[in-house]
This record gives C-alpha cells, structure tokens and sequence, in this order.
C-alpha cells in the first residue's frame, strides 16, 4: 500500500557516475515510480563552487554549492554520495545517517576505511547505507553476499576486480606488448586514468577487496590488512613463459578464511589456463566466491563505466525508496563480528614463478638449487631461455613446488648476492587452487 507521495533525493557530486544517475532518474522516471509506487525526485544536486558552469540538463533549478542545504533538509529521504575521495565524503555520510537519511554511495575509499563504524552508525539510527556500485560497478556483489548466500560458510574470494589492469594484462599476454605500452593503450581507450597509480599499484583492488572481505567473513578487514602489490614489474616475457607453462597473468584480489584467520592480498598470480578467472579479458571484472553449501559461484560483468555503476546506484536507491514508501524499515542488519586475526604474508604456502638472468657456465644450476635447498623451497621445472654470448648470460625460469613466502624472500636476497645470478628479473605467485 502506497503512502507517499514522493521518495526525495539529494545528490553529491555530478561527475561520471553523477551525471548518469540524474539522468537515469529522468529517463527511467516511469519506471521507477512503477516499482516505488511513487515517484522518485532529486530536490538538490551538490557541486563544487570552483566558477566552472558543467551541464547539467533537467537539474538547473536545483544546484547548490552547499552541503547542509542536503544535509540538513528535512525532506530529504535519501542522500547519494558520488563525490569519491575520503573526505569530505566520508564527514558527509556520517553527518547524513547521524540526521537520520538513508545514503547511497559508490565510494570504495569510504566504505574500505570506515564500514564497520558507517553500518553499526546506519543500524543504530534504523537507516539504509548501500554500497552496491562501490565494488564491480553493475555487477550484483554487495547484495548476494548480504542476502543471497547468506546461509553459507564462506572460504575463499578470487577476484579480477580492476578493469584497468585487466586491460592491460590482457594486452600483453594477448599481443606482446610491454606494461608502458599497454598502459598508453588503455589511456587512449579512456580505460586508464592519466594518473593511473591507484589501478596499477593495485591501490584501488584492495579497497575493493576490503570491502568484499568484510562482508563475506563478517569481522572488518581494512585496507591496511591487505597485502599489495602493482603490475608495473611485469614484463611480456613473463606472459610468454608463463604460456609455455600452462598459464596466464592477472593481477587477483584473494581473500581466504581458514580456522579462523583471515587472509587477504592482492597482486599478479600465474592462473592456470583452464581456470575460468583466465579468461576474463579486457575491461571486464569476475569474482569467484566459495561457500560450503553453494560451492564456487562467479559474478561477471563491467566493472565501472557511467551507465554500469549508475545501475546499481540506482538499484539501491530504488529499494530503500520502496521500503519508505511502503513504511518498511531498514533491511536485516549486516552481521559484522568481533575483528579476526590477520594471517601475515610472510605465512603464505604457495608456488612461486622465478625469471633471473645467470652466468652461463658450468655450475650455475646446482649453485642456484642448493640455495633454494637450503630454505626447503623444492624445485617444480627449470628452462633455460634466451642466452647473451656476447655477455655470456642466460635466462633461467624456475618454478618451484609449494613454498613457504618467508622462505622464498630469503631465498631471493640469497640470491642476488651470488656472482653468478646477474638479476632476478621477477618472480610471481602461483595459484593452483582455482
Ligand atoms: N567512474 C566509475 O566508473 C566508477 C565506478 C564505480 C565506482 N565509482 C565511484 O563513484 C564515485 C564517483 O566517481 P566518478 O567517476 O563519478 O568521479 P568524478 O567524475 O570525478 O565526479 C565526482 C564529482 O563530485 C564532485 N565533487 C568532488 N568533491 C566535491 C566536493 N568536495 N564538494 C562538492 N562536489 C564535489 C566533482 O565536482 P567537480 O565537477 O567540481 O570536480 C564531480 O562532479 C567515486 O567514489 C568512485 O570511486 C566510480
């Protein structure tokens, strides 16, 4: 049964993802009050006061430059937050749950950093804080792991979450090309930002997976838990030699719980060719979740871009109008626990992938086996690539079994003090367990 007679918004920012919701808003008006069983409106849309004039069709009338007059106004039901960066967005969420709106937002940095206070602040003042296009854009992810796979035990999350390296790995292991070069193509396709760090030091994965984390195993794990490393080391070569070995790159967010303790990292991993994470190419996002009674699901799709995220900005905008309208209050609280313990990288069991240049003479190989013999780190395979006569060097790629990550570091500073190693080109993990 029907009691408004409108849902009122008020918006923060009206820049990429911005712009598509207010106009989404506009175009799906019909839509949307179908669905709501009222209409819909946006009352005020905040911008920055910096003299610039931005279009902004159908919403003239309803600018401001001044936060409380969303904030504080009393009619406003719903407050979405499209500002991005930590601050003010983050003063502005808590200011508008503590007044007693419900917000939407898409902001990662917030949510990775301050979910645990923001939920219990949204669950105290009996309001909705949504996140759903904070992580994979339009792709369904924050509302399953809330509701749909609710009864399971979860165990492990793999993820390809970041579009913009995506692209990039694809482009190297698909057509040869080094990381500056493919990181210039996806600049051109406006897939990379000009200042692409966040993406490609893998900055932005790890808020991603943050957030993932804490709801799948419900206990806060924030960024600062989270191991990290970037693509920029990668070279085509590797992606080369990882072919002859039966697999592919990808820069894998991964969250593991096991008796207990919580692991979560987030850099390039060796993916066996027939894992369905190897075939996610381009631009597009997967995560691969496991639960005791489900099994391993995979969520695919665009993982950003105006049109995908405002689809699931709006999709919680649309549910919480529902429940207002119908005088429904806030959906089943978000059980986050007690913090767990943080397994440490350094604990870490897996295979690892080494590319060094060497001496080539007679010796090397058994110098090279005894010092990972001496730290138990068991060899898997060993090639020998391109030799240099004229420098008389070669490179080796050696895979090893699984290993112990502590182990492996001192194995690698052993290493680079042999004469005979020239460098350790790069060493990756390797995930079998896919
Ligand atoms: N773009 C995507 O594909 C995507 C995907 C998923 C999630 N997200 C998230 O969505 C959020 C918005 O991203 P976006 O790509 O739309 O960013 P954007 O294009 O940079 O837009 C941000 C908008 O917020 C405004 N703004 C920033 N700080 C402000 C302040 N202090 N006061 C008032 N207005 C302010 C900006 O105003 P000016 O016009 O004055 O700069 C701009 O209109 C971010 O949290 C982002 O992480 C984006």
């Amino acid at each position: 049964m029907s009691s408004r007679n409108e849902v009122v918004i008020g918006l923060m920012g009206l820049g990429v993802v911005g712009s598509g919701v207010a106009q989404g808003l506009l175009d799906k008006a019909r839509t949307i009050t179908n669905q709501v069983g009222c209409p819909v409106n946006i009352k005020k849309v905040l911008m920055r006061d910096d003299g610039r004039t931005r279009p902004v069709p159908g919403y003239e009338t309803r600018l401001t430059t001044n936060a409380e007059d969303i904030l504080s106004a009393p009619d406003i039901d719903i407050v979405i937050e499209l500002m991005g960066g930590e601050d003010p967005a983050y003063q502005y969420i808590r200011r508008a749950l503590s007044l007693g709106k419900h917000v939407v937002t898409a902001n990662k940095e917030v949510i990775a950093k301050h979910s645990a206070e923001l939920i219990a602040l949204a669950q105290e003042k009996e309001r909705d804080l949504r996140f759903e296009a904070s992580v994979g854009g339009g792709i369904p992810l924050i509302a399953p792991f809330r509701r749909d796979l609710a009864a399971n035990d979860l165990s492990a999350l793999h993820a390809i979450i970041n579009g913009t390296t995506n692209y990039i790995l694809t482009r190297m292991g698909n057509d040869g090309l080094d990381f500056s070069a493919a990181l210039q193509q996806a600049q051109q396709f406006g897939y990379a930002e000009a200042d692409p760090t966040n993406d490609v030091e893998g900055k932005d994965a790890v808020y991603k997976l943050a957030i993932m984390a804490t709801l799948a195993f419900h206990t806060p794990i924030y960024p600062d838990d989270i191991y990290r490393e970037g693509i920029t080391r990668l070279a085509a070569r590797d992606f080369r030699y990882a072919k002859e070995l039966g697999f592919t790159i990808k820069l894998l967010a991964i969250a593991r719980r096991e008796n207990g303790v919580v692991q979560a990292r987030v850099h390039p991993v060796f993916v066996p060719q027939d894992a369905i994470l190897a075939k996610v190419d381009g631009v597009f996002n997967a995560v691969q979740v496991e639960g005791d009674l489900v099994g391993k699901v995979l969520f695919y799709g665009r993982g950003a871009g105006s049109l995908p995220t405002s689809s699931a900005v709006l999709a919680d905008v649309i549910n919480i109008a529902q429940r207002i309208n119908h005088g429904v209050n806030y959906e089943p609280r978000i059980v986050i626990d007690a913090r767990k313990s943080i397994k440490s990288m350094s604990d870490l069991e897996t295979r690892y992938y080494f590319r060094m240049s060497v001496a080539d003479r007679y010796g090397v190989l058994a110098e090279i086996a005894k010092t990972f013999g001496d730290h138990l780190i068991s060899i898997s395979s060993v090639l020998q690539k391109e030799s240099d006569e004229r420098t008389r060097t070669a490179e080796i790629v050696i895979t090893t079994h699984p290993a112990r990550e502590a182990a492996v570091q001192q194995a690698l500073r052993e290493l680079q003090a042999l004469p005979v190693v020239r460098e350790i080109g790069n060493f990756v993990r390797m995930e079998a367990q896919l």
